[in-house]
């Protein structure tokens, strides 16, 4: 039903936004460049709505970069991919003056060392950092995610730590990459593809979702102020009336 104009709305920010940075191929293509000219493009626009939604005020955001499924692409892609994840580290270096704190999700073992202990620097050094909290997804996938967290649940029991009847929805969140992490309020995907991916399937159970045809590369300040606001208008029930 239509909402009454003069009714008073309460407009709650979103406390975690999910962003899929998808279209970088495409960007590329119509501009008769390879992939990686997308991929460098992307990574420009992340470095800028990361500040922005520092400016407006969000606590948490994920970025997917890099999922478990993306290695299918070319070696020379996906070796593009990793060299530019690294580089990209170096300038978000800055952003801890600005007390943002970064963390990473996903399968570290499979990542180059220098890559590896790149994001254990940014983790350590930004760790008491408040502002907002950077996530990046690399190597990341939410079937993998939860397999690993049934995983380790599987061994407490096993090793006597673990009753299965105190396996909890709780449980099984605190065993995830995201662990304390608020659930994702807003997901973003840019590309016009109208699918998740495999991204934060648990932690989105609740998510709201905003997609536009617009490619990764060209998503402006307004495109994420105007997700938000498109989220603040969401009636979001959880099951309730
Ligand atoms: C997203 O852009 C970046 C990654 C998946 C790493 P794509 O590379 O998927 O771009 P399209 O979807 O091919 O245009
Ligand atoms: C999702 O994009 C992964 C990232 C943005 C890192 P993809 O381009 O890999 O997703 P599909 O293949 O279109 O589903
Ligand atoms: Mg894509």
């Amino acid at each position: 039903m239509a909402k009454d104009k003069n009714e008073a709305r309460v407009l709650i920010p979103p406390v975690h936004v999910g962003v899929i940075m998808d279209g970088n191929g495409r960007w590329a293509k119509k501009r008769g460049m390879p992939r990686k000219f997308g991929h460098r493009a992307g990574a420009k626009t992340f470095r800028r709505i990361v500040r922005h939604a520092k400016h407006i005020g969000i606590k948490y955001i994920t970025f997917y970069a890099f999922s478990t499924e993306n290695w299918k692409r070319s070696e020379d892609e996906v070796n593009a991919l990793m060299k530019l994840f690294e580089k990209n580290l170096d300038d978000l270096d800055e952003l801890f003056e600005e007390n943002v704190r970064i963390r990473f999700i996903g399968d570290r073992t499979k990542l180059s060392y220098s890559l590896r202990k790149r994001m254990e620097q940014s983790e350590r050094e930004s760790l008491n950092n408040t502002a907002m909290t950077l996530v990046i997804a690399i190597n990341y996938g939410g079937r993998d995610e939860i397999t690993n967290a049934v995983r380790t649940i599987a061994q407490d029991v096993r090793d006597g730590k673990l009753d299965p009847a105190d396996v909890s929805e709780e449980l099984i969140q605190s065993r995830l990459y995201t662990e304390e992490m608020p659930p994702v309020d807003l997901i973003i995907r840019p590309s016009g593809e109208l699918r998740l991916s495999n991204f934060m399937i648990w932690q989105a159970a609740y998510a709201e979702y905003y997609f536009t045809d617009i490619l990764w590369p060209d998503f402006s300040n307004k495109d994420l102020e105007k997700a938000v606001e498109v989220y603040c208008e969401r009636n979001r029930r959880f099951g309730g009336v």
